[in-house]
């Protein structure tokens, strides 16, 4: 896992209406090992509620804003990353995350509404998170854990200013 660089292409973002889940789009991406998030939409709000848990909770996570989706996507592809479409109409993650996981650069891309055709033939792989449809949130947190093969829960995330004290009951937290 270490070396490893998955960072997040969100596309299709209405600032008017999916600023909670593409918040929750970054937030998962960071909690669950990736490096960060491009959103092809200006949005400076998202970008500063996923860098204010970044900068209390520790890690490097990025979320850069505006970023213009085709050429994230060329300029990935030239730096020997492979590009990875969530969507229900791929093959389903099992057939294909052992090729994914040879490739140690990807780049994944969600939606929020339906994204544009030319996506499917610039991803390296169309993969479904199941054939029934649900959501950018769930289908990133499953292919994440598959593709670190469960080792995200060991990740660290250093100059954090709290962290929690795991607990059976009740909530207890560290301020560093
Ligand atoms: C809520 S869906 C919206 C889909 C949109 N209505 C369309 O027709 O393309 C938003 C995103 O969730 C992801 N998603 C939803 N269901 C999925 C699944 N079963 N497998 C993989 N990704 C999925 C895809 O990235 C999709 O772009």
């Amino acid at each position: 896992m270490a070396g490893n660089e998955v960072v997040i292409l969100r596309i299709g973002h209405r600032p008017e209406r999916d600023q909670r889940v593409t918040t929750h789009v970054g937030l998962t991406a960071r909690a669950l090992g990736a490096r960060g998030m491009y959103l092809a939409t200006a949005d400076k709000g998202v970008v500063k509620s996923i860098r204010d848990v970044a900068d209390r909770w520790g890690g490097d996570f990025f979320c850069q804003d505006n970023v213009k989706w085709r050429s994230c996507i060329r300029d990935w592809k030239v730096q020997g990353g492979i590009v990875v479409h969530l969507t229900m109409y791929g093959l389903n993650l099992p057939e294909v995350i052992g090729e994914v996981k040879a490739h140690g650069k990807v780049l994944v891309i969600v939606g929020a509404e339906k994204v544009p055709g030319e996506i499917y033939g610039l991803a390296d792989y169309n993969v479904a998170v199941t054939g029934q449809p649900h959501s950018e949130i769930s289908s990133l947190a499953l292919f994440l854990d598959h593709y670190f093969s469960g080792q995200e829960f060991n990740n660290e995330f250093p100059n954090a200013q709290i962290r929690i004290i795991p607990s059976r009951a009740g909530k207890q937290t560290e301020e560093l």
